[in-house]
């Protein structure tokens, strides 16, 4: 049961992501993956994207939301509003809005338990800068964003939580990690997720992906059964040349 995720970014228009979207569908209805084939358009185009995706096994992400479900709060999203468009995942922490939009730890952790109570998914993304791995600080800072952005966190049986292990300095890069290098970060994170989950529920309810530079040619490379299940990808899941390969790929591998 593998996890592909397309994160659109701000990269596409309405127009764009239909055609895109309609190539996957008819991608995956030949090719179709065992798992999750997850697309996290801009907000604009959620509704439209849902509608198209209605009748496949394809899922919607936001690619964020905010911590309160409603109130005075301006240009903000709530999961209620993502409930009412069948949203059923939510990229919270990816390292732009940590980067641009100053989200911090506490921000993440608000949002992943707001996610939680609402019935969406939280693909809660970690990973350290360039500076802080040359460092030798990519271990404290996973076990850092881990630590607070799961603090109170709890998850019935029914609930799932994927954390994407997101190198930041290999983003939109071209160049993803060698896999060995992302092996030792998802068995750093599967340890210290130890601390606040069973064994049992970690191996039924969490599921640990790879992000950074994912694409047809290296893909295989981070599935690792057990440990790394899925990928979130940027760059590749912009168009339908690069990223319907990945689809092809990843359902040889799951099937
Ligand atoms: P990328 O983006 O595939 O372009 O590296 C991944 C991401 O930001 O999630």
């Amino acid at each position: 049961m593998f996890y592909l995720i397309a994160n659109w970014k701000m990269q596409l228009l309405e127009k764009e992501m239909v055609a895109l979207t309609e190539k996957i569908i008819e991608q995956n209805s030949r090719t179709p993956l065992t798992g999750e084939l997850i697309l996290a358009p801009h907000f604009s185009a959620l509704k439209t994207v849902g509608s198209l995706i209605k009748n496949t096994p394809l899922k919607l992400a936001a690619q964020n939301l905010f911590y309160h479900e409603r109130g005075a709060y301006t240009g903000e999203i709530s999961p209620l509003h993502l409930a009412e468009l069948n949203v059923a995942y939510v990229i919270i922490g990816h390292s732009e809005r940590r980067a641009f939009l100053k989200e911090t730890d506490l921000d993440v952790n608000l949002k992943i338990k707001i996610a939680l109570k609402n019935k969406l998914t939280p693909i809660f993304c970690v990973g350290e800068t360039f500076e802080e791995r040359q460092q030798g600080k990519t271990a404290v800072v996973l076990i850092r964003q881990i630590i607070r952005g799961l603090e109170d966190v709890k998850l019935t049986p029914d609930q799932e939580l994927i954390i994407a292990y997101e190198p930041v300095w290999v983003i939109g890069s071209g160049q993803a990690v060698r896999p060995l290098e992302a092996k030792n970060s998802a068995l750093v994170i599967k340890k210290v997720l130890l601390d606040y989950f069973t064994p049992e529920q970690i191996e039924k309810n969490i599921k640990i992906i790879y992000g950074g530079s994912v694409d047809a040619d290296n893909v295989d490379g981070f599935i690792m059964p057990g440990l790394m299940t899925g990928a979130l990808v940027g760059t590749a899941s912009l168009t339908a040349e690069k990223f319907l390969p990945l689809i092809k790929k990843l359902s040889t591998i799951s099937n």
